[in-house]
């Protein structure tokens, strides 16, 4: 098969690494990839909002099968869009239609998505321009803390946790009245606090059947022992040990099938990966978010643990052929390391060579390469998340040790990464 993977992160990295893997995969494109996926295919490239220029490379190159790896395409429809060209009628698209993308897209439309399929998540109201004094009643009359989230996509900033009653107000005011994140707040979701631990699941759906994923559970802030700014996640690790059968049947149970018959009632058409970011408050596991796509860093401990053929898996989703599949899981630890240029998630400079990418670092760890670009044969910097190491251990803490060891032997200008991913699960078996 002739594959293009559209991203250019270290999860598009790691799907390149599993996707050339596979017999089934006959060219692999990554469209713009990264320093790293060049490894693994052909990079080309083209701005993932220049739809024509994507349809173009479909034909061109003679594409059977599109991974979409990154959510904005898929909110603006770029399934729906290729599809529609008859030229490309037999290709296979892994992504939901631009309908389906809106559990990601839109905050308002997933919570009520979720209240309508009686799936467990916090209470909300939605308020915009016209409501808003009403909104204001609400938040005075509130529960602290106060969760806000503009309703559409805003690069992971979109969600404040307010403290107090007039951050909560001023927060409202500049996410509406001052379009704090575009078109993006010009809707906010209110919802109540829910107090507990944070874990993801993934599942691959085509609509109809579904395979469990491995969950993971991912770092946001970039400090060590979570303090400091929100990031696109510092690190990540795989299985996550409170995530036992009984709680993970309960999630199947009272979040995963609800949402795949939701999607079924609301004839929204499905293919392709659920990300569904849950808190765990006592036993019970609560929605927090949808998303339409794998995560990152999450994707760098999840399908490195996947033993199965990933485009054997890919191509029976699309065919809608997936109840006939199974999943095979490598049942060690994961974790992985991310590396980030010195200032991130703030102001950040680019273009440093990076050294000891080609060292041999064993089979105990992989190097996944995010914000990185080939430059006159060198390897350097183009981006706030630069690497990121994953290692395999039999419990969480030899997993870090492997992946410190080789980002002690990586340098950077400004490299910086945090030596305590999975702090709360030091010398804890996997289950
Ligand atoms: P989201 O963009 O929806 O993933 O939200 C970003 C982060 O905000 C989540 O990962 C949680 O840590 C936090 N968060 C979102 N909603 C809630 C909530 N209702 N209660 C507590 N924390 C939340
Ligand atoms: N690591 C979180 C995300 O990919 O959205």
């Amino acid at each position: 098969m002739r594959i293009l993977l559209l991203g250019s992160g270290g999860r598009e990295h790691a799907i390149a690494w599993k996707i050339h893997q596979s017999s089934l995969c006959q060219q692999l494109f990554i469209a713009p990839g990264n320093g790293g996926t060049c490894q693994f295919g052909r990079n080309i490239e083209l701005q993932l909002s220049d739809f024509e220029a994507i349809k173009n490379l479909c034909i061109e190159a003679q594409i059977d099968l599109v991974f979409v790896g990154p959510e904005e395409p898929l909110v603006n429809g770029i399934s729906d869009f290729l599809k529609k060209d008859e030229r490309l009628k037999d290709l296979l698209v892994i992504g939901p239609t631009k309908k389906a993308a809106r559990l990601e897209g839109s905050k308002a439309f997933a919570k009520s998505f979720m209240q309508r399929h009686n799936i467990p998540t916090a209470a909300y109201k939605e308020f915009t321009l016209d409501n808003y004094q009403q909104g204001v009643h609400y938040l005075q009359q509130h529960a602290l803390p106060i969760v806000l989230k503009a309703d559409g996509l805003a690069a992971g900033k979109g969600v404040v946790i307010c403290q107090n009653h007039l951050e909560a107000i001023a927060e409202f005011e500049l996410m509406i009245q001052r379009a704090k994140f575009g078109e993006a707040s010009k809707k906010v979701v209110v919802e109540d606090f829910l107090e507990g631990i944070e874990l993801s699941v993934f599942v691959l759906t085509d609509g109809e059947s579904y395979l469990l994923f491995p969950e993971a559970k991912d770092y946001k802030r970039v400090g060590e022992g979570d303090t400091g700014l929100n990031t696109g996640g510092m690190g990540a690790v795989s299985p996550v040990p409170f995530a036992d059968d009984a709680f993970i049947q309960n999630v199947k149970s009272k979040v995963i099938e609800p949402t795949i018959e939701g999607l079924k009632k609301d004839g929204l058409d499905y293919c392709g990966f659920i990300f569904f970011g849950l808190m765990k408050v006592g036993n019970e596991p609560y929605m927090i978010e949808y998303n339409c796509r794998l995560g990152d860093p999450e994707t760098q401990v999840i399908l490195t643990r996947l033993k199965s053929d990933l485009v054997d898996l890919l191509v029976a989703t699309a065919k809608k052929q997936l109840h006939t599949k199974t999943i095979e899981v490598d049942n060690r630890t994961a974790v992985t390391v991310m590396a980030v240029s010195k200032g991130y998630p703030g102001h950040y400079e680019k273009g440093f060579e990076i050294r000891g990418l080609e060292n041999n670092y064993g089979t105990k760890s992989l190097i996944f390469q995010a914000g990185t670009k080939k430059q006159d044969g060198k390897t350097v910097t183009n981006g706030g998340r630069v690497l990121c190491v994953t290692s395999f251990g039999e419990q969480v803490q030899d997993a870090v040790e492997s992946s410190l060891e080789v980002l002690d032997n990586i340098r950077f200008s400004g490299i910086y990464y945090r030596t305590d991913i999975g702090y709360e699960f030091k010398n804890q078996p996997a289950q």
